[in-house]
């Protein structure tokens, strides 16, 4: 497109069913946080909007689960999600939820106007229902076995094994996620977008017009679609929670969450537009408007084809220009799964590391998914910091600071006479501004954040040749020039890290002084600029911006994962068969009583055995038990056990032990005591 006038840019409308990670901050977030802070730098006429995406499926599932009504679901997460939002500086100008009631009207006029203009296809056809729950079963409500690759979890609106798009009628040998049950068919009305009938038209749109500026992976998914050959999708579906199908004969029914949901980017733009005296109307419907989707890859079947259609179909919208879809990212080796809790999650990275949301925003995008899946690790994210943030970019803006300081004052010196080396370095600085503008336009994020990486290097480089600490004896001239142009990278990369390190990039202009210059400073008169900072210009004294990761901190974060992997494989874990049936008179045989453990000691040179005193009621007695590895002896004095008695003695490393202790495990998989907690009961009290 030529230069456009303005820009809309969304970001998909994160599911409200959870806090959300570091994949979605990788995949979505931070490429459509520097795209926008990028082109509001250059001084573009830019919105930017977000939302909750609160209906669907597993929203409803999660307030079955947890006793409590969707709106509760939605209100605790939707509150969660903004926070994170915000605290990582993902700065949007409107972030809504579509269950505000200017999304509900928004999204009713959306579907009215299409029906007025006849675009829907009304069906009754026989769809799969739930006797037992009353319900009819489509999306996430049914699970079966996946008609393309065999995959017997996938749900009724899409196979996460081999990612084919399902309908819940797919699905063979179908269960009911809710109880379980072999659902019944029933005839029920639906209203379908016949895709189909778009077939020539995207082709036309994507093929044709698309082939060269989508990602390869985008364009790819998308002609494989087309190729397949579109079938009409239903856009209504037989549930109580959504938005309700705004026309006669469809009581009791609601919008399909994917109909209504990219409409939230519409409707989070009206509200924004409502609060600041704009007009909508111009983000959406202007030929000169550039829309830009930024979507994980599991969204691009709705965001370049469904939600095109309906755009089309409606007739009054624009296009978008550009899907920048990510592939995904995984966390040590392992995809990342909400429901297995492998994950990062953002609020407890920011526990963790408090007023560090740069370092993860840097190692993100450094290793954001943008062609293929990618990996974060926890050692990959502290040797990014350690030598990168703290060793390149901290070392080289903190000596220019503290020279500045020693030197002068703080006051930045004057330019006297450039040579060679000077004008190279600050050529440099223009060429990596349009080299990092370049990579951005082209949506290549990893690309231009390396770029400012390496003009930080090459600050460093700098200073190391140039040596202005050995030269501030014998040649003050010299010295001033140096630091002079030091100080002209050091400004240039504070500007040109704002779309990257937000945080960082604010601290810099304070350090600078040059808060009130950096709002009249913008990226285009970087490239143009031969000066930033004027000699005489006062400076602050340098404050720290990033500081060293250590292996504990690291590791701590390594165990807390490995805790949930253990969790995992438990949860996952077959229960054991039941045994064989025994007499009654067989059970009575052994002797099971309430004891308390009075004293505990180490067995010596045995890792796993304490050496236990117990009162049975009957006597104090030896108990050799192995549960050295989970327990001191100090946890375990005073504790309630079950005991059983009349197990015959047997020697263990020379003590006799007269007894066994019952210990059964957690579903964290620790050792626990099977334990009669309550109080007042008497030692020796049979357990039966
Ligand atoms: N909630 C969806 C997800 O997390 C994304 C919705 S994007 C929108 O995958 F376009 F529908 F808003
Ligand atoms: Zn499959």
């Amino acid at each position: 497109m030529n230069q456009p006038k303005r820009y809309t840019i969304t970001a998909a409308l994160p599911y409200t069913n959870g806090p959300i990670h570091i994949g979605h901050l990788a995949g979505v977030y931070i490429p459509a946080d520097i795209y926008t802070r990028y082109l509001k730098l250059k001084g573009e006429d830019v919105l930017f909007v977000c939302g909750s995406d609160e209906h669907g499926v597993p929203i409803t599932i999660k307030a079955k689960k947890e006793g409590i009504t969707p709106q509760d679901v939605v209100d605790k997460y939707h509150q969660i999600i903004k926070d994170s939002f915000e605290e990582f500086g993902v700065k949007f100008d409107n972030y809504s939820r579509t269950s505000a009631q200017i999304h509900h009207e928004t999204a009713s006029d959306f579907f009215k106007s299409m029906n007025a203009k006849s675009k829907f296809v009304e069906e009754v056809s026989e769809q799969l229902y739930d006797e037992k729950a009353n319900q009819f079963l489509a999306d996430r409500f049914v699970t079966g076995t996946c008609p393309k690759c065999g995959h017997e979890e996938a749900y009724g609106d899409q196979c996460e094994k081999c990612g084919a798009s399902l309908s819940a009628n797919d699905l063979i040998n179908p269960v009911s996620a809710i109880t379980g049950n072999t659902p019944i068919t029933k005839q029920t009305k639906h209203w379908y977008l016949p895709l189909n009938e778009y077939d020539t038209w995207l082709k036309e749109w994507i093929v044709e017009g698309h082939q060269k500026d989508w990602k390869p992976n985008v364009y790819g998914q998308c002609k494989s679609w087309i190729d397949e050959g579109l079938r009409p999708r239903a856009v209504t579906r037989d549930l109580d929670w959504g938005i309700p199908v705004p026309v006669k004969g469809a009581e009791g029914k609601v919008l399909y969450v994917w109909f209504d949901a990219p409409i939230g980017y519409i409707s989070a733009s009206k509200e924004w537009a409502a609060n600041h005296q704009k007009d909508w109307e111009h983000y959406w419907k202007d030929e000169s408007t550039k829309l830009v989707h930024f979507i994980g890859k599991d969204n691009i079947v709705f965001h370049c084809i469904i939600f095109p259609a309906m755009l089309k179909a409606e007739g009054s919208y624009i296009l978008p220009d550009n899907v920048p879809a990510n592939e995904f990212l995984n966390l040590e080796g392992k995809k990342l799964s909400t429901s297995k809790n492998w994950a990062v999650w953002l609020p407890d990275y920011l526990k963790d590391f408090p007023g560090q949301q740069d370092v993860l925003r840097y190692t993100l995008t450094a290793n954001a998914p943008e062609t293929k899946d990618n990996d974060f690790t926890w050692k990959d994210f502290q040797t990014r910091n350690n030598s990168e943030l703290v060793g390149i970019f901290g070392n080289f803006v903190n000596r220019v600071a503290v020279l500045t300081n020693k030197y002068y004052e703080g006051v930045v010196p004057p330019k006297n006479s450039l040579e060679a080396v000077d004008l190279n370095l600050l050529k440099e600085v223009k060429k990596v501004t349009s080299t990092i503008a370049n990579s951005l336009e082209k949506y290549r994020f990893r690309e231009a954040q390396s770029e400012m990486m390496n003009l930080a290097r090459l600050g460093n480089k700098y200073l190391a040749d140039e040596e202005p600490w050995k030269k501030v004896k014998t040649d003050q001239q010299r010295t001033e020039t140096i630091m002079y142009v030091a100080i002209q990278v050091v400004s240039a990369l504070a500007i040109i890290a704002e779309p990257f390190l937000p945080f960082t990039s604010k601290k810099l202009h304070v350090m600078l002084n040059q808060e009130n210059l950096a709002s009249q400073i913008n990226w285009n008169d970087l490239a143009n600029a031969e000066e930033i900072v004027p000699s005489g210009h006062q400076i602050n004294q340098a404050s720290l911006l990033f500081s060293k990761i250590e292996d504990d901190v690291i590791q701590k974060q390594l165990d807390k994962l490995a805790q949930a992997k253990k969790e995992n494989e438990l949860a996952s874990q077959k229960v054991e068969p039941q045994k064989d049936f025994v007499d009654f008179e067989d059970f009575t045989k052994l002797d099971i009583r309430v004891g308390t453990i009075l004293s505990a000691e180490k067995m010596p040179k045995a890792k796993k055995l304490l050496v236990l005193k117990v009162s049975t009621g009957i006597d104090e007695r030896t108990v050799v038990s192995g549960i050295a590895e989970h327990y001191s002896p100090e946890e375990v004095i005073g504790k309630k056990v079950a005991v059983v008695v009349n197990l015959k003695p047997v020697k263990l490393r020379g003590t006799k032990s007269e007894g066994m202790v019952l210990m059964t495990e957690n579903t964290k998989g620790e050792l626990v005591f099977v334990s009669p907690n309550t109080p007042h009961i008497k030692d020796g009290t049979p357990i039966v």
